[in-house]
């Protein structure tokens, strides 16, 4: 089966500033991370969890004494090819920048839509929409934004139907990896497909910043590995 990369956008200027929605680019600390993702992605596909098949193959070679262990295993695993996947924000777009692989950006993989509140800050929401903040407390799966185009989590996981789809035609590819450069609550939704999370814990699973996840699918459930870097 074939790997599954997640890793949110940089840090990006609204970020900074603690406001959700938005369009804008990434900070600093996000381009530092844009420009380190390059090597963390290479980490990751190089990296083999002991225990895994492919390198239980490698070390019994190993074992049996054959000079040529090395290059037997490479002609054995083929390598695995990998397109990235971003929404139609800047922020995904900027942070994929160099990365030397094939991209499509899709608006279906856009951040959860907070319609009125675009812009603003908790505080601010809390202050301006008090019933309404309590409501998202309430229920967070459901809460709908209000406002032109606002969303739920679970109008975000309808709307994530068609990368499901893909992604699950991909998963059967041993070789064709998906790296998705994405946002935290679209990231949630994914993430918490892919391993099973409820609809009540899915807005609450944490997805940090600056973080890449590989997510192996197995026969049943999936393997997942976490690579960081200091920024
Ligand atoms: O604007 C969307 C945020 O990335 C998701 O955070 O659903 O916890 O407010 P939240």
């Amino acid at each position: 089966h074939a790997n599954i990369y997640l890793s949110r956008h940089g840090e990006s200027q609204l970020n900074l500033e603690g406001r959700i929605g938005g369009d804008s680019l990434l900070s600093p600390r996000g381009e530092r991370y844009m420009r380190a993702l390059p090597e963390l992605i290479a980490q990751a596909q190089a990296y083999t969890p002991y225990g895994h098949a492919d390198d239980d193959r490698e070390r019994s070679r190993g074992a049996d004494g054959d000079a040529d262990a090395d290059a037997d295993a490479d002609a054995v695993r083929e390598p695995e090819s990998l397109t990235v996947w971003t929404s139609t924000l800047r922020r995904t777009r900027q942070t994929a920048s160099l990365l030397p692989y094939p991209k499509i950006a899709w608006r279906e993989l856009d951040e959860l839509s907070v319609g009125a509140c675009d812009g603003m800050t908790y505080a601010e929401i809390e202050q301006r929409f008090p019933a309404e903040f309590a409501e998202r407390d309430n229920d967070k799966y459901n809460y709908r934004y209000h406002g032109p185009g606002g969303e739920s989590y679970a109008d975000l996981v309808r709307r994530l139907e068609p990368v499901i789809m893909e992604l699950e035609r991909h998963r059967h590819d041993p070789n064709k990896a998906i790296l998705i450069i994405g946002h935290q609550a679209v990231l949630r939704c994914i993430y918490g497909y892919l391993l099973s999370f409820s609809h009540d814990e899915l807005p609450y699973i944490p997805i940090p910043l600056h973080m890449v996840m590989r997510i192996t699918p197995k026969a049943y459930g999936c393997v997942e590995t976490r690579f960081r870097v200091d920024i």
